[in-house]
């Protein structure tokens, strides 16, 4: 029977494999925002490549944990944390000297911290607003450049900043996100195109809404309601932070190689869906 409220009763289950990349390993990548959710799932996947892995992040337990939990899954990993936010210029540029001085390089950067904000706009204090913009935009291009600087020296390098479906299309009371966000990509393809030159590739995931253990928790207590978000999205589910790791993982590998100033937007068809 045709399901006339158009909601997903047979969602699409992810059949999810992982790719090999074989060019990733040995690699270095520093992943900011890694101590949880998807920046914890990149940190497996570049991991189980063979990548060296710098993770960055201000929850200090969280790193200690991921770091425990990274070298008892993936025998022989190098992986190193570091304590810093990315809105603290002075601790960026000591985690980017730091990466270079430890592994020598600097291959691979993933900008994936990020905070959510969500208040109606009307109440939003202008400090509440910078601070949305510095956490998820500022930042981006801070660390970027670190970055960079280091890229330029080597003659190459894969940058991959982590935008939204909302930095596409957009959402009530997440004025300062989804800004940040579409600032995000409007950065991505800018510094792409200006530093094509050097060898540095960028590009930007744009993840919908996403399973990560925040956003289960939001679910359970009420605060976000899982099932009118899979009903809304024609794949019929949230995406695993796996999901949207595998993306990273493609875009920093050689099999995109001729790929720069994109956005791989992966939201189960969200943004597609302008019905509901
Ligand atoms: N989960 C989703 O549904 C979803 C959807 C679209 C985009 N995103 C984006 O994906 C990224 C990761 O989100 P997530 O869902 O995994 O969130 P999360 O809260 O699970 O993880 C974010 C991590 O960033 C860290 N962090 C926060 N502020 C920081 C700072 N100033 N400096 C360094 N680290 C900081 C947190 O401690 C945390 O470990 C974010 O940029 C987010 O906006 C998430």
């Amino acid at each position: 029977m045709i399901n006339s409220k158009h909601e997903n009763q047979n969602p699409v289950q992810t059949g999810f494999q992982s790719a090999n990349y074989p060019g990733i390993s040995g690699k270095t990548v520093v992943i900011t925002g890694s101590a949880n959710g998807i920046g914890l799932a990149m940190a497996n996947s570049f991991a189980r490549q063979g990548a060296r892995l710098l993770l960055v992040d201000i929850n200090d337990k969280g790193l200690a944990e991921a770091k425990q939990e990274l070298e008892k899954t993936h025998e022989g990993i190098d992986v190193e944390i570091r304590s810093a936010s990315v809105i603290d210029d002075a601790a960026i540029e000591s985690v980017f000297a730091y990466c270079e001085e430890r592994f020598g390089s600097v291959d691979i950067l993933l900008n994936n911290a990020g905070i959510s904000i969500n208040k109606p706009s009307l109440e939003l204090t202008p400090d509440e607003w910078r601070h949305g913009i510095n956490v998820n935009l500022n930042s981006v291009f801070v660390c970027a450049q670190a970055a960079a600087l280091r890229m330029v020296k080597q003659g190459s390098g894969v940058i991959i900043n982590t935008s939204s479906m909302y930095g596409i299309v957009a959402a009530p009371h997440r004025t300062a996100y989804c800004a940040a966000k579409a600032g995000i990509v409007a950065l991505t393809k800018s510094l792409a195109v200006e530093w094509g030159s050097y060898g540095i590739r960028m590009n930007a995931i744009g993840p919908g809404y996403t399973r990560t253990p925040l956003v289960d928790e939001l679910g359970k207590t009420g605060r976000l309601d899982l099932e009118k978000l899979s009903n809304r999205t024609p794949l019929g589910r949230l995406g695993e932070p796996q999901e949207m790791a595998e993306l990273a993982l493609f875009l920093a590998s050689d099999s995109a190689a001729f790929v720069t100033g994109h956005i791989l937007v992966a939201d189960g068809g969200w943004t597609a869906n302008g019905y509901m």
